[in-house]
Formats: structure tokens, C-alpha cells, sequence
């Protein structure tokens, strides 16, 4: 079958290639065979190439989390699903029934892995996953937006509703415009009924942050000291929450940022996992910091269920064929994209 692979761990783009040669998967008894029509890219895909301590991959790797595609083959103990329904799928996955799986809390259970980290991903011909992870795209769906939403959106869900319990009429801070976790958080937190205050990086993004319906935005090229600025837009009060999976490069500031007794939420630091925190700062504004990694399968089909209904609605930056995949990661390396970056995987 066709994919995107590569052999090795590297920095390089130069590892990843493109080929026919890949044999297809044969799904598991609990497993369906998926023909997938597009493939979306996730930061976690780089990470993924550089590798890490304890990431034992079983190479050939093919790379992607997300995607979108139709139903050819199910498992022999899979029911409910047939050949021709058209599928997307919560790449995280679980073994078992440890105590956090029995509470529906499948992201803390020590068996979790993500499709396309730990295993072979969907930048594929064809993808095999357990039929438990899949939902139904409606009929008149675009194949291309039900690509683009499983990772970020279960991940931006969790993450704000139940991790960090946003509540209407909280003010969140979401540091950085387009990036697939921001754009999506700025849905949900409007959804919400949140005032939604956002760090762009450029007066571009920053327009595109208000047509997806932020409250106020800062072009950081023009004054990269925001935290002032937030202070100031508040009344000098500060924001209930702050979204930072920029990192290193920003916990200080966000920080900064945060009412008395307010939190930062975290799934990840895009520019490095070393930030300074400032223990006074901690305790003398009361303030909790949140980590959190994906969602559960009851957060994915909640999040997804909005995505269907439109009341949530994810945004395209560029679908590449994918024999382009080094393109379309160097996009998104560069940061020019403004929502998520897609491969079009059937011809
Ligand atoms: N734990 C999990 O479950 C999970 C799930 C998804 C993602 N993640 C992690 O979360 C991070 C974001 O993922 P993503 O897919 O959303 O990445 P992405 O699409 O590449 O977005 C990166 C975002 O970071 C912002 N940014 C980068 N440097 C910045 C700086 N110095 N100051 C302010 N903003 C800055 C960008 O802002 P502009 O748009 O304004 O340029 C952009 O919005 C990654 O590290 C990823 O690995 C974790």
C-alpha cells in the first residue's frame, strides 16, 4: 500500500519517504480496516521523528494521528460497524481494564498510547484501529474538517471543560493564534461562555484569532511585553486561565497574566519543557498549574459531537497531497500555518 515512512530517528525531513511497497495491516479480531481519504499532521509527528528515551519503535514507522476515511474490513468480533461507513477515530488508545479505565478515564491509564507515536500511524493507504476508538461521520460531513479535529480537539476539551473546569463569564488567555490546540481552544472556550484574550504572533493571525471569535487579541510582533498588556485589558485584575503549550518561552509571562487563585493549563512546550516558575508567584497569588494529555473516549465523543453539529468547527490551513509530507512539515515548523495542515491520502 502507499504511505509515508521512515526508518530511522532523526532532525533531518530528509528521513521521511514515500512508498508503495508497505503491506496492508490486518485488523485485530476487535479491529476495523479503515481505506483512509485524508491524513492530518500534529507536532507531536516531529517529536515523534526525533525521538525520545523509552520510544521504541517498530520501524518501518509511518507517521499521523488523525485522519478520515471508509470502513473495507471488520475484525471478527467487531459489531455495530459495517464496510462503507465512513469513520474518523480517538488516536488514543488503551489495553485492559485498569482501575482509571473502569472510571472512563482512559487518558490516565498507564497503558495509553497515541496512533502514529507508539505505533504505525495513518499516513497510509489504509489504517487499522480498535472499532472502541471509532465515531460515524454524518453523511454530509466534509471528509476533510473530520481529518482535522480528533487530536486537538479531545486534547483542548479535556484540557479546558474537564481538567480546568472553565466556567462562563471566565477570562482565558490563549497564548499563540493558530496552532491546532489554540485554534481549537478558542472555539471551546467562546462555547463556553468564555471572554476569550489571545497572543498572536503576527497582525495576519491575529485577525484570523478574531473571525474565530476572540474578545481581544495582541499582535506580539508589535509589543512582545503581553503580559503588561493583559494586566492593563483586565482592569489590572488578571485572567481566570491561561493556555500555554508554547512553554519555556512563555510561562513566565503567562504566569504574570493570572488573577489571584487563577490557573495555567498545559499539554505541551512547543518551545522547550524547561520554564522557570517563580515558587513566590505560586503561592502568593494562589495560583495551580494543570497538566493534562489528550481525553477520554466520553470527552472524544462529546467534543466530536459538537464538531458534527457545526457548533465547533475546525480549521483548514493547507491540504497537501501526500507525497508532499515534507512539505507540509516544514509548514508547520516554520509556523505559517493558521489551523491544521492536511495530507490527501486517497487519490
Ligand atoms: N499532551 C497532549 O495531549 C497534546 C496534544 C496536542 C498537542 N500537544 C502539544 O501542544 C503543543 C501545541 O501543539 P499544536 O499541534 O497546537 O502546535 P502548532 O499547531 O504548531 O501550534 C503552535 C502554537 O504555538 C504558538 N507559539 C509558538 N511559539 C510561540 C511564542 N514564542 N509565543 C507565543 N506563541 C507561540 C503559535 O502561535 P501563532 O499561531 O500565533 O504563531 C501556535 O499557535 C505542541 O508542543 C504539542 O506537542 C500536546
Amino acid at each position: 500500500m502507499r504511505a509515508i515512512i521512515f526508518n530511522e530517528h532523526s532532525p533531518s525531513l530528509e528521513v521521511y519517504q514515500y512508498t508503495e511497497d508497505m503491506v496492508v495491516p490486518e485488523p485485530g479480531p476487535e479491529q476495523v480496516l479503515i481505506e483512509v481519504h485524508y491524513a492530518a499532521i500534529n507536532r507531536l509527528d516531529n517529536w515523534v521523528r526525533h525521538g525520545w528515551k523509552g520510544l521504541n519503535l517498530d520501524f518501518p514507522h509511518i507517521p499521523c494521528s488523525d485522519f478520515s476515511g471508509v470502513i473495507v474490513k471488520t475484525g471478527e468480533r467487531v459489531e455495530n460497524w459495517q464496510p462503507g461507513q465512513r469513520v474518523t477515530a480517538n488516536p488514543l488508545m488503551w489495553h485492559g481494564e485498569d482501575r482509571f479505565i473502569l472510571r472512563g478515564e482512559h487518558n490516565l491509564s498507564p497503558t495509553w498510547h497515541i496512533l502514529g507515536e507508539n505505533i504505525r500511524g495513518a499516513c497510509a493507504e489504509y489504517v487499522a484501529v480498535p472499532a472502541r476508538n471509532l465515531i460515524a461521520i454524518p453523511e454530509d460531513y466534509d471528509m476533510r474538517k473530520a481529518a482535522a479535529a480528533s487530536l486537538v480537539y479531545v486534547t483542548a476539551w479535556h484540557s479546558l471543560m474537564v481538567a480546568g473546569d472553565l466556567r462562563a463569564t471566565e477570562k482565558v488567555l490563549i497564548v499563540g493564534a493558530g496552532g491546532g490546540v489554540n485554534t481549537a481552544s478558542i472555539q471551546i472556550s467562546k462555547l463556553a461562555g468564555a471572554e476569550v484574550f489571545v497572543i498572536a504572533s503576527d497582525a495576519k493571525k491575529a485577525e484570523r484569532a478574531r473571525e474565530q471569535g476572540a474578545d481581544w487579541v495582541h499582535d506580539r510582533s508589535t509589543e512582545d511585553n503581553w503580559s503588561k498588556a493583559v494586566y492593563l485589558a483586565t482592569g489590572k485584575e488578571g485572567v481566570d486561565v491561561v493556555v500555554d503549550n508554547v512553554g519555556e518561552a512563555t510561562w513566565q509571562k503567562s504566569l504574570r497574566c493570572l488573577r489571584n487563585g487563577g490557573r495555567l493549563l498545559t499539554v505541551g512546550g512547543t518551545s522547550g519543557y524547561n520554564a522557570v516558575v517563580p515558587v513566590n508567584m505560586m503561592f502568593g497569588k494562589h495560583l495551580r498549574i494543570i497538566g493534562s494529555t489528550m481525553g477520554s473516549q466520553f470527552d472524544y465523543r462529546t467534543v466530536m459531537t459538537q464538531v458534527f453539529r457545526g457548533t465547533l468547527d475546525p480549521v483548514i490551513d493547507r491540504v497537501f497531497p501526500m507525497q508532499e509530507f515534507r512539505a507540509a512539515m516544514e509548514r508547520m515548523l516554520a509556523n505559517e500555518h493558521f489551523g491544521k495542515i492536511l495530507l490527501q491520502v486517497k487519490k
